[in-house]
């Protein structure tokens, strides 16, 4: 008897460790290139990208979405990682493409990191702002998150909103939302743009540069389907798909504020030199109120 419920615990916990195993990166994602500088680690837990003066190196998802409240935990390159880019973003096919950005701009040891964020609807970019972090990126792990709905697109950092980009298609602005897109990530040298627009080099002494990932976590997603060209929304924990509606709450709006005010460091919708015949339409209502 102890024997065979013993065995039957141990069946229960493999099968159960398969369930947990289930959102990890081998199931979910493609090493795509890098040539083995992208690796796979701890029974797929842990993705590590690396940079050397050959090659950076990427992943793509398996999956394609259309919306989808998608989290991601990053621990970006220690040390002097000027010179460095770290993207990770959603991005459709095709020559009017939709894409949502986080790119991170390593910095000299001690400089802050400037973290990059876009938005392309039909192949249309030009609407970055960039902020400085609360925190130091490369101490730990921190989780960015992007929430993509019919509504509007929230960029989240460790759950505190700081980015939002509203449904503004009755003001004549694209929305992205018939292009389904897929997570893609990469690690690679920008050090002709990059950091204080270039003047600091990739100090290739300091190589390899390693960016580590985990928690891949997109519970509330919208699965495409190419074969049967529509998508199946997965519902989250309590059943509800409240998550395809969901916008900023009052509390969610006053912390966004607070960041835009401390971190934001550029905002296209400020930068009237940019734009001497009036700001683009979305930025009548996209600004911090
Ligand atoms: C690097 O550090 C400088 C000095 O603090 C800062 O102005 C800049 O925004 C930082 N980021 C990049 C990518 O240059
Ligand atoms: C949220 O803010 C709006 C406008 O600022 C206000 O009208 C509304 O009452 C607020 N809602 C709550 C729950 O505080």
């Amino acid at each position: 008897m102890a024997s065979s419920s013993s065995k039957m615990l141990i069946i229960l916990m493999v099968v159960g460790s398969f369930v947990l195993a289930s959102a990890n990166f081998y199931q979910n994602f493609d090493i795509t290139w890098g040539d083995g500088r992208a690796q796979i680690l701890n029974n797929g837990e842990l993705l590590t990208l690396s940079l050397d003066k050959g090659s950076g190196s990427g992943f793509q998802s398996k999956n394609e979405y259309l919306f989808g409240k998608i989290d991601m935990q990053l621990k970006l390159v220690p040390g002097n990682s000027a010179g460095t880019v770290t993207a990770y973003y959603l991005k459709s096919a095709g020559s009017a493409w939709d894409e949502i950005d986080f790119e991170f701009l390593g910095n000299l040891s001690g400089d802050p990191y400037t973290l990059h964020t876009n938005v392309f609807s039909q192949g249309k970019g030009n609407r970055e702002q960039q902020f400085h972090l609360w925190f130091d990126p490369i101490a730990d792990f921190h989780t960015y998150s992007i929430l993509w709905n019919p509504q509007n697109i929230i960029f989240y950092v460790d759950g505190t909103p700081i980015r939002e980009f509203k449904n503004t298609e009755s003001l004549g602005v694209a929305y992205l939302k018939s292009q389904p897109m897929r997570i893609y990530s990469s690690l690679w040298n920008a050090d002709d743009w990059a950091t204080r627009g270039g003047l600091i080099k990739t100090d290739w002494s300091q190589a390899p540069f390693t960016a580590s990932y985990r928690n891949y976590n997109a519970v509330d997603v919208c699965v495409w389907s190419s074969s049967s060209g529509s998508s199946s929304c997965n519902s989250n924990s309590d059943n509800s798909d409240s998550w395809l509606s969901e916008q900023l709450d009052n509390t969610s709006q006053q912390k966004l504020n607070w960041v835009q005010k401390n971190y934001m460091i550029y905002d296209y919708c400020k930068d009237s030199k940019r734009f001497p015949q009036g700001f683009p339409p979305e930025c009548a209502v996209n600004n911090a109120s």
